[in-house]
């Protein structure tokens, strides 16, 4: 016992750091003027659960310049966009089931915030992820790409 215990404890105490080395949150920024303030995030698949916080700084109502976050393969970012248009706000201008829809918060106005967590472990590393705003007409300037990382 005596022996190995001060490798177990080594061993723990290597385990938490590694827990705390990977970011398994983000905050995304977005405004008035129709931007986020990130093009780019990283997911670990280390991370049990990943969180977004979408935060809009702007003071815009969410039916004039309402933002979301919505994670899908870049792939699909243009059709699940298209397809959302017609769901309205209250569905947060995305099609009710949309399988091709991996992660999303709510539309937000200026002042408000959503946060959302999902498993990174639905992410393919090698795969192309996209983050984007699903507004009619927002995803053209709204977009950001997805790392996954190890
Ligand atoms: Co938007």
């Amino acid at each position: 016992m005596k022996v190995w215990k001060p490798a177990l404890v080594l061993m723990m105490a290597g385990l938490s750091g590694q827990v705390m080395a990977a970011n398994c949150s983000v905050e995304i920024s977005s405004n008035d003027a129709m931007q986020f303030d990130k093009t780019s995030i990283s997911v670990p698949q280390s991370c049990k659960q990943f969180t977004v916080k979408l935060k809009h700084s702007g003071k815009m109502a969410k039916n004039i310049m309402g933002h979301n976050w919505v994670l899908t393969k870049t792939a699909d970012m243009q059709g699940v966009a298209s397809d959302g248009i017609a769901a309205g706000l209250d569905k947060s201008y995305l099609k009710a089931g949309d399988a091709r829809v991996i992660a999303h918060t709510k539309v937000i106005g200026g002042g408000e915030s959503d946060t959302i967590s999902f498993a990174p472990s639905k992410l393919k590393a090698g795969e192309a992820y996209s983050f984007f705003c699903s507004f009619p007409g927002h995803s053209g300037i709204m977009k950001g790409t997805v790392q996954v990382t190890k």
